[in-house]
């Protein structure tokens, strides 16, 4: 039975989405067979992954809204995705007036996931409806951190007590912290490093020994609609995000 990731952060722009195609990638290149859910109006996973929809062709909003089985697509070997839409954004308010709101995602992935090894689910930047359905499908979640940016740590903080307060209590028990990872590090820039500091002490136990590396190569991927192992297998970040890969998998020998 697949475990179930969800990428988190309030704060945007942090390397959730980043996170979820390149590790999900990394897993796939390790020989795992791995899932990614776009579960983001802003469908940033489904365009940078190169996927382009037909009008009429379904997404997570069917699932959501219908209960419809999820449209898998397949990218690559071991590799699955399921888009999404901006169609999602106008099923806001609907789903926030519906009772069995926080199960929709979890019995979507049901009948699936004993297909995969990972499904990695990428959030967006909000504490809303479709991060609650996360949460509530997730064996675990993983925070993105960006380094060098006050508001990532807040934002941080922000889901990491949500889910150890309400959720758990809530609505899903048994989900543990997997990991918070630094993205965007720029070694031996002062802003990086005090980020790294200030997350060592506040979360020894949580904070992934890898970190993502800044590179530029980085935003120019999902221009291209590629993950980073296609568009620059030899970079840092490429190696930092199967160090990534590794570090998970061993948490589970
Ligand atoms: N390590 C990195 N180095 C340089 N640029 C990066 C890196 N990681 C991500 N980026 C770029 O930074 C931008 C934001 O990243 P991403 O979309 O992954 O963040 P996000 O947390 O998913 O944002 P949102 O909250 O809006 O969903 C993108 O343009 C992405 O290509
Ligand atoms: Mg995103």
């Amino acid at each position: 039975m697949a475990e179930i990731i969800s990428v988190l952060n309030r704060k945007g722009g942090v390397g959730k989405t980043t996170t979820t195609i390149n590790l999900g990638k990394a897993l796939s290149l390790l020989g795992k067979k791995v899932l990614l859910i776009d579960n983001d109006a802003q469908a940033n996973l489904t365009e940078g992954l190169g996927v382009e929809l037909e009008d009429g062709d379904p997404t997570i909003y069917q699932s959501y809204k219908f209960g419809s089985p999820l449209p898998i697509i397949e990218i690559d070997e071991n590799f699955d995705m399921v888009p999404s839409g901006s169609e999602l954004d106008a099923y806001q308010n609907e789903i926030n007036a519906d009772i069995t709101r926080n199960y929709k995602l979890k019995k979507a992935i049901k009948p699936i996931r004993n297909n995969y090894d990972f499904i990695l689910i990428d959030c967006p930047p909000s504490i809303g409806a479709f991060t609650a359905n996360a949460v509530t499908a997730s064996t675990k979640y993983l925070i993105t951190a960006q380094a060098g940016s006050a508001f990532s740590t807040t934002g941080l903080i922000e889901v990491k007590d949500m889910i150890d307060n309400d959720v758990k209590e809530e609505i899903n028990e048994s989900i543990e912290c997997l990991g918070i990872l630094i993205t965007f590090y720029r070694p031996n820039v002062s802003a990086s490093e005090a980020t790294v500091q200030q997350l060592t002490e506040m979360f020894p136990e949580d904070l992934l020994k890898s970190k993502i590396r800044f590179l530029t190569k980085m935003s120019e991927a999902p221009f291209l609609g590629r993950d980073i192992f296609s568009h620059a297998p030899n970079s840092d970040a490429a190696n930092n995000y199967a160090s990534l890969a590794m570090e998970i998998l061993d948490k589970y020998n």
